[in-house]
């Protein structure tokens, strides 16, 4: 909707405190369903579920697990980056700055950025833009670690979220997405994803993100099925859920967890394999779903990217590149660009 003061009213304001509120959209907004969704991707010639089922409560709690893993070096290399932050991220912002994080990290990750922010400003403001209600538990959390901490929630998508900031005030906005869950995107998805982002940002606001490099097969693969495989599990969990929520009969035991590094696409793929030919019946999709032995279910790409690659689709949606920071392995990103 075109003015601001009509966008506001699609939302409703929950206020828990004088340093704690929610904006929650009104139930108006079609999406589809689940059910709906999981009908149609498992329909599909080429079977997937999309990687944003994974985040139940377990699937979360599991995706915090993985983040702890040996083998899962990006969550622990990023950590080791935005350490080295504290001391330059500073000279790239003033005291007009507000935190809008696509994502609500209950993680150390955002604690880090909070930290420079608290070296800078007397009143911070923290807005995690969220889908998951997950957020109001973290939130709280960090209210009571942060005495001058001051959080706006949004639950809804990253589009909906950006776009209700977008005329929100004239406070300027550095925008964070780490983790590398822009990998999730295909190329062209997340081209159009950093449009939307750019285009909802006021001249000199900057956004920072977090991106997984290029490397070794070896070491891709390790990372993405794990020795105590937590990672299986967590893929596993997917059909959990649609057991739970979809009244299906996915057998567990039937499939086997499948990973692998596609070079020449630059991408972690995830699948389930059907251990043999089997149907499944899942009810509230209205679908019965027949798997052939070796047929595969698509769950999850993890994009990696080289350096001149970020470079060059951030400069193409129209940023402005100020700084990208590496760690001594290069590894992992972290690149900050501002509209100008
Ligand atoms: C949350 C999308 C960044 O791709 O590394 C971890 C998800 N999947 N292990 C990733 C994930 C399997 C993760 N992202």
């Amino acid at each position: 909707m075109s003015n601001t003061i009509q966008k506001n009213l699609d939302y409703k304001k929950y206020v828990v405190d004088s340093k704690l509120q929610y904006f929650k959209p009104h139930a108006t907004k079609i999406e589809k369903t689940f059910a709906e969704e999981i009908r149609s991707s498992l329909n599909a010639d080429l079977k997937f579920i999309s990687p944003k089922f994974f985040y139940d409560k377990k699937g979360s709690e599991l995706f915090e697990k993985i983040c702890l893993l040996p083998e899962y070096y990006p969550t622990r290399t990023e950590v080791t980056i935005l350490k080295k932050l504290q001391n330059e991220l500073p000279s790239f912002l003033d005291d007009s700055f507000r935190i809008v994080e696509l994502g609500s990290g209950s993680s150390v990750k955002t604690r880090l950025i909070i930290d420079i922010f608290t070296k800078l400003q007397n009143k911070i403001e923290y807005f995690p833009i969220d889908i998951s209600e997950i957020l109001t538990e973290s939130s709280e959390q960090l209210i009571n670690d942060y005495d001058n901490l001051h959080i706006t929630g949004i639950i809804d998508t990253y589009e909906g979220g950006l776009e209700f900031l977008k005329d929100y005030d004239d406070k300027k906005n550095l925008i964070i997405f780490l983790g590398s869950s822009f990998g999730n995107f295909s190329p062209s998805d997340g081209y159009v994803f950093l449009q939307k982002i750019y285009s909802t940002m006021k001249p000199g606001d900057l956004f920072l993100i977090g991106l997984d490099l290029v490397k070794e097969k070896q070491i891709l693969e390790s990372a993405y099925n794990d020795s105590q495989g937590v990672t299986a599990e967590f893929n596993f969990n997917v059909l959990s859920r649609i057991n739970a929520e979809l009244g299906a009969n996915f057998n567990l035991k039937n499939f086997e967890h499948y990973s692998v590094y596609h070079e020449k696409e630059q991408r972690i793929e995830m699948y389930l394999k059907s251990r043999a030919d089997q149907s499944v019946i899942v009810p509230k999709s209205d679908l019965l779903l027949n798997l052939e032995k070796n047929e595969l279910i698509h769950t999850e790409y993890s994009h990696k990217y080289r350096l001149s690659q970020i470079h060059n689709l951030l400069d193409d949606v129209g940023f402005e590149l100020k700084h990208t920071w590496l760690d001594e392995n290069k590894y992992f990103s972290l690149t900050l660009v501002s509209k100008t």
